[in-house]
């Protein structure tokens, strides 16, 4: 089968990489790609939020399935766009992208089916925020209710805070959305959890952790991601049994009920305590970069696991997985996640890959057949082994062979799973 893969990013390389591997497909259409993708795929660049653009070029290409990488066009309706069309896609309809696109209706969801997370209010306006000011003690977690690249969500450790953030997003800091959702803080650890679901079941496809912060100890701004481990070693069959039963299958169940059942990744985002798993987020996607740590490790042809996804059959797919590790290590440009410098040159030619090494791109693009960097997270080094020590050494070697003189990178990535032994 041919296939189109939507998005730019180390996911979609990851993706791209694994699904060129299947012995079902035939040729992967990347839009846009990048440099990665560029040497395994064909990258067409349009844009994939011009929906009837995108049709005309799916039947141009002869594709008989899309996959989508990101949030945005999953909560802008591209599935039900094509599936209108007659197009088979790999992805949740607009209605259930709403768990990553409103975080006001995940949150009412929870509150209607009894699921687990920190305690909440909606609030449309400053007398919202006061009555939950009077009844919450600090810290207090602020998020825009709609998507907003990852800069939607503040910890605040005083009313001030609280105040000052909210009032930006009630005058429009995010286009998305005018709604704020004020929750109380959870403490413990953080851990996400993904899962493949057609309209009756959903698999297992991976645990991970990712390092959010900038700077090492987790210090500055919040990223999209510095770096990744798979698997998170918090989960265990007591606590996997509880996300199932007290998370997943009410929600799933719940979107069932409404007509709009899920299919696609599902992302779990939770926060550990005492052995209880509480709801953080729901994000209707992979994650960037836990997918880049979880497919390395996956068995299971990843095209025949799409189509049965999208073929309602993936009771007939027993997932496999290695033995193995994983750890991915993003090398970003200087200046990220603020102003980062962009289009300097990368090269790799220096660098040797095995079949347990991997550079997946993230933004990067070719000009004259060399490597430019595109934005802030640049590359993701990629290591399957026996122990995050040894795969944390061997990205850094990687790393310092590339020697690339705008970027940096995080040398602390899996602290947690590293420092316990
Ligand atoms: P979200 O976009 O909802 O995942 O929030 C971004 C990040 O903020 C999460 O990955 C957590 O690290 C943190 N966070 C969000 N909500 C809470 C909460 N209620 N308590 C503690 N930390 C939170
Ligand atoms: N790494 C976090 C995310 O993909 O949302």
């Amino acid at each position: 089968m041919n296939i189109a893969l939507i998005g730019s990013g180390g996911r979609e390389h990851a993706l791209c990489h694994k699904l060129f591997e299947s012995s079902i497909v035939n040729k992967i259409y990347c839009i846009p790609g990048n440099a990665g993708t560029n040497s395994i795929a064909k990258n067409l660049n349009i844009d994939f939020l011009n929906f009837n653009r995108l049709l005309s070029v799916i039947k141009l290409y002869n594709i008989d399935l899309v996959v989508v990488g990101p949030e945005l066009p999953l909560v802008k309706g591209i599935v039900d766009f094509l599936r209108k069309n007659k197009i088979k896609v790999f992805g949740p309809d607009k209605y259930a992208a709403q768990l990553e696109g409103s975080k006001a209706f995940m949150k009412y969801l929870c509150k209607k089916n009894k699921i687990p997370t920190a305690g909440f209010k909606i609030c449309k306006n400053k007398k919202d925020i006061n009555i939950f000011l009077a009844q919450h003690k600090m810290p207090i977690v602020v998020k825009a209710d709609g998507l907003a690249s990852g800069k939607g969500v503040v910890i605040c450790y005083s009313k001030k805070e609280v105040e000052k953030f909210s009032n930006e997003i009630f005058l429009g800091k995010f286009k998305s959305s005018k709604k704020l959702v004020l929750e109380e803080f959870l403490e413990g650890e953080e851990v996400s959890y993904f899962l493949i679901v057609d309209k009756k079941r959903f698999s297992f496809i991976g645990s991970a952790q990712d390092h959010k912060r900038v700077g090492e100890n987790e210090t500055g701004p919040n990223t999209g991601g510095m770096g990744a481990y798979s698997p998170a070693p918090v989960i265990n069959k007591d606590l996997e049994k509880k996300i199932i039963k007290n998370i997943v299958e009410p929600t799933l169940k719940a979107l069932r009920e409404r007509n709009h059942s899920y299919t696609g990744f599902l992302y779990v985002g939770l926060m550990i305590k005492n052995n209880d798993p509480y709801l953080i987020e729901y994000n209707v996607r992979m994650g960037d970069p836990e997918c880049q740590v979880i497919l390395p490790r996956l068995k299971t042809d990843l095209g025949k696991l799409l189509k049965a996804s999208v073929e309602n059959k993936l009771n007939k797919i027993k997932i496999k997985w290695s033995e193995s590790k994983c750890m991915s290590i993003v090398l970003c440009s200087k200046g990220y996640p603020n102003r980062q410098i962009v289009n300097k040159k990368i090269d790799l030619r220096q660098i040797k890959l095995t079949n347990k090494s991997f550079i997946f791109h993230a933004s990067t693009k070719i000009k004259n057949g060399l490597f430019f960097s595109n934005g802030g997270r640049v590359l993701n080094i990629v290591v399957l082994g026996n122990t995050f020590l040894k795969i944390r050494n061997q990205i850094i070697k990687i790393i310092k062979i590339i020697n690339w003189k705008f970027g940096f990178f995080r040398k602390d990535i899996g602290w947690r799973v590293i420092n316990k032994r």
